[in-house]
């Protein structure tokens, strides 16, 4: 049962091989080992990943165009001075591989140590994608068997990070190695993440290491070991306020296993897609901030709407999701269909989200807030991070909360 709907998105995407990926290879490629730059103290995501990544809105339609338009506009949005520094290039790039077994870029791609240059001359850093079968999710050539190659390949270009997803490897290995055998499958899964990480890291360069596989036997217990810094925690995260809400409730409970260099993953930013409200764009970033998750817009940066900006660059949100102490916020009650969830911060402070998740509950009566279950007593003397203004909250505040929406406020120094 665990493996039937994954199973079924690789399956479909196994047969998606699009025009670009059979088209002829590019020779941009190279295996050259890199110089060893990386200091060995230094902590890789020392606080979550932030950047953009090209799936949510372009998916499989991405070009070098987009990528370079993208780092432009992190730039000239402010994003980047917000702190959203990697471009992340999602699945679509790949060719074929060569006698040499040297993965060749598609002819949407002609120059990928071009295209990490244009990105780095920006200020910014570069991410890619691949995954341990032989096949990628949406059909192209994968990594199988080629793991040290492409690892050095990456290193070569000047990929500073890797989205690596399971989809293939499903059928190509675990299923043909382990027929019926759902424990022998899991330890093949995680022995292919294992010889990905060992190949990122002798390739010199540091590289995040972003594991794409839902969720599966839990990865926040075995991933951080083998190198991962980030790992998916569920399905793919879609443009509404169902999906967004699912995830959450799917990440709560798993705030022991992040902190600084290892973040559960509820998947990338929706922002500014499909048909949410402000409201639920708000909440939807704010509750990414207290679970200490990887902010990785996904939106059509060239057509960026003033208000989704606003959201995507409200620092005193990113300020949240980026606390140095790196723990994630827990879910500390649910009343109806209100949840109220704490995440503590460097120097003792504390962020207080209330979310208003359901659709029945309007603001025609207001909530009225347990800072007792908070374990405080109040007043306490905090900052609605949307509002900008001075909130005081007392025990049984009343909270007035349009369905879908949050209130979230930082208390510098609860008592
Ligand atoms: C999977 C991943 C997505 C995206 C696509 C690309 O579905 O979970 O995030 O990378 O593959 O094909």
């Amino acid at each position: 049962m665990r493996l039937s709907a994954p199973l079924s998105v690789a399956v479909l995407a196994l047969t998606a091989i699009t025009a670009a990926a059979q088209t002829a290879p590019k020779p941009s490629a190279s295996n050259a080992h890199p110089a060893k730059t990386h200091a060995a103290s230094q902590i890789i995501a020392a606080t979550p990943p932030m950047g953009w990544n090209s799936w949510n809105f372009f998916a499989e339609r991405v070009a070098d165009k987009d990528i370079r338009a993208a780092a432009d506009q992190l730039v000239s949005t402010g994003m980047k001075d917000a702190g959203y520094n990697y471009i992340n290039i999602d699945d679509t790039w790949e060719a074929e591989r060569d006698a040499s077994g040297v993965l060749h870029t598609n002819n949407k791609f002609p120059d990928m140590k071009a295209l990490a240059d244009y990105v780095h001359s920006k200020g910014l850093k570069i991410g890619i994608y691949s995954g341990p079968g032989s096949k990628t999710c949406g059909g192209y050539a994968a990594t199988l068997d080629h793991e040290a190659q492409d690892a050095n390949m990456y290193a070569a270009w000047g990929i500073d990070y890797l989205k690596y997803d399971l989809c293939s490897f499903i059928p190509d290995v675990m299923q043909k190695q382990a027929p019926n055998d759902e424990a022998a499958q899991m330890r093949l899964m995680v022995a292919a993440y294992v010889k990905m990480g060992n190949a990122l890291k002798a390739s010199g360069r540091p590289i995040v290491y972003s594991l794409c596989q839902y969720g599966w036997d839990s990865p926040w217990e075995w991933a951080p070991a083998l190198g991962g810094n980030l790992w998916r925690t569920t399905g793919d995260v879609e443009a509404n306020w169902g999906s967004i809400v699912d995830i959450i409730n799917q990440n709560a409970g798993l705030a022991k296993y992040a902190g600084p260099g290892h973040w559960n993953d509820p998947d990338m930013l929706e922002v500014g897609n499909g048909k949410l409200t402000l409201a639920e764009n708000r909440a939807h970033f704010s509750m990414w901030a207290i679970l200490a998750a990887p902010l990785l817009a996904g939106n059509d940066l060239p057509n960026m709407k003033p208000e989704i900006k606003a959201i995507l660059t409200n620092k005193d949100v990113i300020a949240i999701d980026q606390d140095k102490l790196g723990k994630q916020g827990i879910r500390a009650y649910v009343d109806g269909e209100v949840e109220v969830w704490t995440r503590p911060l460097s120097g003792g402070a504390l962020a207080i989200a209330v979310l208003n998740v359901g659709s029945d509950r309007v603001a025609t009566h207001p909530f009225h807030l347990s800072l007792a279950k908070l374990g405080l007593k109040g007043p306490e003397a905090g900052k609605d991070l949307w509002t900008g203004k001075d909130v005081t909250l007392n025990d049984n505040q009343s909270i007035e909360l349009p369905s879908h929406d949050i209130l979230l406020v930082k208390i510098a120094a609860p008592k």
